[in-house]
């Protein structure tokens, strides 16, 4: 990595070869043993870690963890015996004839040492606390391992990109809002009282604009914001790998996107198979519950709705009723079905009932005495169950049921251990509906618009052919050009053909319920631009956060950011959000009230 003013190697550069050789080092004391008059002392830098022998105990006294030190000393081998192997470095040593302290170190609030026989004492605080000193988490490996392969991925994707010809561009984060369906952050403009700049939800209608402009093929790492609920897979501020294409349809945005994956993935040694493979969304629903199906592993739901067409069950009386099977579930304490039933209810459904197949064939649970003779008879054959399982049901409104099955058969391969993070099952989902209900109660999204329609993907999406002339007497059945990237139950990245003709624009915001003069103030600045002349575009976005984190393995997109929000978007480093005073409130004029400054 080259030598400084500091060192002649790092860490994980002292070898055999350099045996006999002096080297000057410096990092942090990582943890240090004393052995009669012998300090070993593990020096950590951002390549690992390398062990210095010192025999001077004037030399080695004062140090303590994480002291930044640099030092001067010879190589040598490790007496026999003395090898660790789970150290790159481990076959040799460094003995100290100089050492200084760069700078000392208070007693940390956490340990950050890496020494592998330390790590069940290395216990993490809760994240608040990794948060609010998230300089000394970011010195763990683990959080190093993020970092650089962000880096490492970030490289690649712009290699790739460029190969294909794309144009970096970077388009502005103070604009007017762009719908993606959530909250604008804001920001006062204090040159222009009691008006405010959005900042971006995604760089969407400024990458249209650069494909009016003439930029054929662009991308960006761009930073998006949203002001949506908390969760794990969200952050109120987030990275976008964002890509446009003019004279393109949707096969050329997959295969352009198909190529960069490929390319991020053999960063960690992976394969990725090419093409990758596809699933319509209506296809997803049905067989996973889920338009984000988890594809590491099978076990489809089983639809029975005819099945118990004519059941005596009340419960199954419903218009939709489908099992997902629980393999070797047999065996499950009947305490432990009462939780799944808590399971259910806290996702809001009325319950979750379950049969048992014994292991003698028998059909036990308490839903089975329910159900007919000749229901009982078939139900193992049904569902595909066998003996020594058991199968869950949910009945009543075909979504809500079959997102609750989706969950559970994901609950399910979880506990079963089937959720490997070093397996990656993509797929494409295809063929999404190009509207959807407002009053969907399972969605938190912002409507974009006024009517019982809103955009599934976002207002600029493309009816897919064979719905361009009629889209807007049948929204509901409406079909659009988009596709999302999934990978391991997550979506990674989602994008559309654009409309680039203003009366199929027209049409589609008269459907949202957004009449010319809203569709002017909003966004007439688009529509203008498709005036003069718009090619055919199409796109897509990764989010970058998330594709980092499916390939690090990471529980939470947080532990790829090396600053990340906390819960209710709180950043427990810094402090913010924070009240601003008095005068920043008058100066940059958000209480800016029209009616009374007039
Ligand atoms: P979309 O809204 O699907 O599409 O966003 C693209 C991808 O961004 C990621 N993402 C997020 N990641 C972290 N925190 C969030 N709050 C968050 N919200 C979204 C997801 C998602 O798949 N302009 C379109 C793209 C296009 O059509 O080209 C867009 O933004 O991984
Ligand atoms: P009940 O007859 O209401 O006691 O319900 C019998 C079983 O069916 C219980 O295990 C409930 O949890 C379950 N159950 C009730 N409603 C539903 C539903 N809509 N879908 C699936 N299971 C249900």
């Amino acid at each position: 990595m080259g030598q400084t003013a500091y060192r002649t190697h790092h860490a994980t550069e002292v070898s055999e070869a350099l045996v006999g050789q002096k080297v000057t080092l410096a990092g942090w004391v990582d943890r240090r043993r004393d052995h009669g008059g012998v300090a070993f002392i593990d020096l950590r830098d951002s390549t690992g870690l390398v062990q210095v022998v010192i025999y001077d105990e004037e030399v080695a006294r004062p140090l303590r963890s994480e002291y930044v030190v640099q030092l001067t000393g010879e190589v040598r081998e490790r007496p026999e015996g003395n090898e660790n192997e789970h150290l790159t470095t481990g076959k040799v040593e460094v003995v100290v004839e100089g050492l200084k302290v760069l700078a000392k170190a208070d007693a940390l609030p956490f340990q950050v040492s890496t020494a592998l026989e330390n790590e069940s004492e290395n216990k993490l605080p809760g994240e608040d606390v990794r948060l609010k000193y998230r300089y000394l988490d970011l010195r763990r490996p683990a959080m190093q391992y993020n970092l650089k392969l962000r880096s490492d991925m970030t490289k690649a994707a712009r290699h790739a990109l460029e190969e294909m010809d794309f144009t970096e561009v970077e388009t502005p984060t103070f604009i007017k809002s762009t719908p993606e369906g959530a909250r604008d952050f804001v920001v006062p403009a204090r040159l222009v009282p009691g008006s405010w700049y959005a900042l971006p939800q995604s760089p969407q209608l400024l990458k249209q604009l650069l494909m009016v402009g003439g930029v054929e093929r662009y991308y960006q790492l761009a930073r998006c914001y949203r002001d949506e609920d908390f969760r794990a897979d969200r952050q109120p501020e987030f990275t976008q790998l964002d890509m446009e294409m003019a004279y393109v349809d949707q096969e050329d945005v997959m295969a352009m996107a198909e190529k960069v994956i490929a390319a991020i993935w053999k960063t960690q040694g992976h394969e990725v198979r090419l093409p990758l493979p596809r699933i319509s969304w209506q296809e997803a629903m049905d067989k996973y519950g889920s338009d984000k199906p988890d594809l590491r592993f099978g076990n489809p739901i089983v639809e029975l709705t005819d099945y118990f067409k004519d059941t005596p069950f009340r419960v199954f009386q419903a218009p939709y009723v489908g099992a997902v099977r629980f393999e070797g579930g047999a065996d499950t304490p009947r305490r432990q079905f009462d939780a799944w039933q808590e399971w259910a209810r806290q996702r809001g459904a009325k319950g979750l009932a379950y049969v048992v197949f014994g292991q003698d064939g028998e059909l036990k649970g308490p839903v089975a005495k329910n159900l007919s003779e000749q229901e009982r008879a078939g139900l193992k054959e049904a569902v595909g169950a066998q003996n020594g399982d058991a199968v869950f049901f949910a009945a009543g409104g075909r979504e809500s049921s079959q997102l609750l099955l989706g969950a559970a058969r994901v609950e399910i391969a979880d506990r079963a251990g089937l959720l490997k993070p070093d397996e990656f099952a993509f797929t494409w989902v295809v063929d999404f509906p190009l509207f959807k209900r407002t009053d969907d109660p399972d969605d938190d999204d912002v409507a974009v618009g006024h009517s019982k329609w809103t955009s599934m993907h976002h207002p600029f999406t493309m009816p897919s052919a064979d719905w361009i002339d009629s889209f807007d007497q049948d929204p509901e059945h409406a079909m659009s050009d988009s596709y999302d990237i999934v990978c391991n139950g997550e979506e990674m990245g989602g994008g559309s053909v654009r409309i680039h003709r203003d009366d199929i624009q027209d049409r589609v915001l008269n459907v949202l319920g957004i009449d010319k003069d809203e569709a002017q103030e909003k966004f007439g600045f688009l529509l203008e631009a498709f005036k003069y002349g718009a090619p055919p575009h199409a796109g897509i976005a990764f989010g970058w956060d998330r594709a980092v984190s499916i390939l690090a393995g990471a529980s939470s997109i947080r532990d790829v950011i090396a600053f990340p929000k906390a819960g209710g978007g709180r950043d427990p480093l810094t402090g913010a959000p924070a009240p601003i005073s008095d005068a920043q409130r008058a100066e940059t004029g958000v209480d800016y009230d029209p009616d009374e400054d007039e």
